[in-house]
């Protein structure tokens, strides 16, 4: 064993034992570069984020270089920050987390190796966080009374899947998308109808002044007995409409497409959220990820959740989009489960859950 290996496993044993635990986390999967600490699991310290999405709006999407390139200008000040805000310094941190997959690989890499080499030089303990679980962990901080199990809808711009979580680290896949994510199929859409990037929060916004019955479109794989999801036909019926519209030089109302669009993927999700909560027998469901910022999709879901007797949660919307915090979270409850990662630990763009 390494020095670095004994010294490591000796603070995790430690912690593992007591329970306690001050994590600096870091986040750089996508476009944003984000840092936390945060307190024996739940507690958030304080939470840092440098946004790339104005530098990005001009291209109408993530350009990878550039994604990696701010990230390396930035790391290292936010982490600098997210210590300053809470009154800390490195001396007061007792492991380092990072998201190490799914995302772009350079902006994966940023994070990672940052985080490695704080690890090696305080040896302490390193723990890799997949991204999509660590939005389930979004949950947990803002509401201490969550626990396990739930079914945890993670709708985000790539990836939409329904989980069944068991306990902390246990969970099980009870439903995916079979193409686009939610997110994905938000942006594409929001381009379409010409908006800005992102274009999930500005589709929402133009959704507000529409009639969501004003189009019938379709809702992927509903009524199929299965809790997968589609978005591919949703996608597709919305851009033809458009196209169709134009070439007839036909004025479609943008606010109402929006709206029927929105409709339908919120319809999907809570649908097959809610048949997974019934199969289960859960009695709690959680909702997290980018797309769980939109009030349309918190509302349904909540209202449905509620009238059926179930529990909802959802993070505050600070929590919903990407940050350090919930990969903070979800690293202290692997800590205490003995899983942390080697300093081989590589960026993996493809990660699945
Ligand atoms: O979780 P996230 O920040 O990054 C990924 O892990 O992908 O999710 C970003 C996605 C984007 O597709 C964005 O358009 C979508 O979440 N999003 C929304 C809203 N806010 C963010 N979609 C619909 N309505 C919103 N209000
Ligand atoms: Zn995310």
């Amino acid at each position: 064993m390494t020095t670095y290996e004994i010294n490591s496993n000796k603070a995790a044993a430690r912690m593992q034992s007591t329970g306690r635990a001050v994590i600096l986390a870091v986040e750089s999967s996508c476009d944003e570069t984000a840092a936390a600490i945060v307190k024996d699991g739940r507690e958030l310290i304080s939470s840092c984020l440098h946004t790339q999405i104005p530098m990005h709006q001009k291209y109408g999407g993530v350009v990878p270089e550039l994604a990696s390139r701010s990230h390396v200008e930035r790391v290292g000040g936010i982490v600098d920050l997210a210590l300053e805000q809470a009154g800390m310094t490195l001396d007061d941190i007792d492991a380092i987390a990072v998201t190490c997959g799914p995302g772009l690989v350079g902006a994966l890499l940023v994070g990672v190796s940052y985080a490695k080499a704080l690890a090696y030089a305080r040896q302490l303990p390193l723990i890799g966080v997949n991204h999509i679980l660590g939005h389930v962990a979004a949950n947990y901080i803002s509401h201490r009374e969550l626990e396990p199990p739930f079914i945890c809808l993670v709708a985000s711009g790539g990836h939409s899947h329904i989980l069944y979580i068991e306990s902390y680290t246990r969970y099980e896949i009870l439903g995916r998308t079979r193409d686009d994510a939610a997110g994905e199929a938000f942006d594409k859409i929001a381009r379409a109808l010409g908006l800005l990037y992102p274009g999930g929060p500005n589709l929402e916004r133009l959704a507000r002044e529409g009639d969501p019955s004003a189009f019938k479109l379709p809702i992927g794989l509903a009524g199929i007995d299965t809790l997968d999801f589609s978005f591919s036909g949703l996608k597709t019926a919305t851009v033809n409409l458009l196209h169709n519209a134009e070439q007839k030089g036909e004025q479609l109302n943008n606010a109402d497409i929006a709206a029927s669009f929105q409709g339908a993927v919120v319809a999907a999700l809570c649908d097959k959220t809610l048949r997974a909560a019934e199969q289960k027998n859960a009695k709690t469901v959680a909702l997290c990820g980018g797309v769980s910022a939109n009030t349309a999709l918190r509302e349904a879901l909540e209202h449905e959740c509620t009238r059926r007797g179930m529990r909802f949660f959802c993070p505050p919307l600070s929590l919903c989009t990407d940050n350090a915090a919930m990969i903070g979270c979800a690293a202290y409850y692997d800590l205490m489960d003995g899983k942390t990662s080697p300093l081989s630990l590589n960026a993996q763009p493809q990660l699945q859950i």
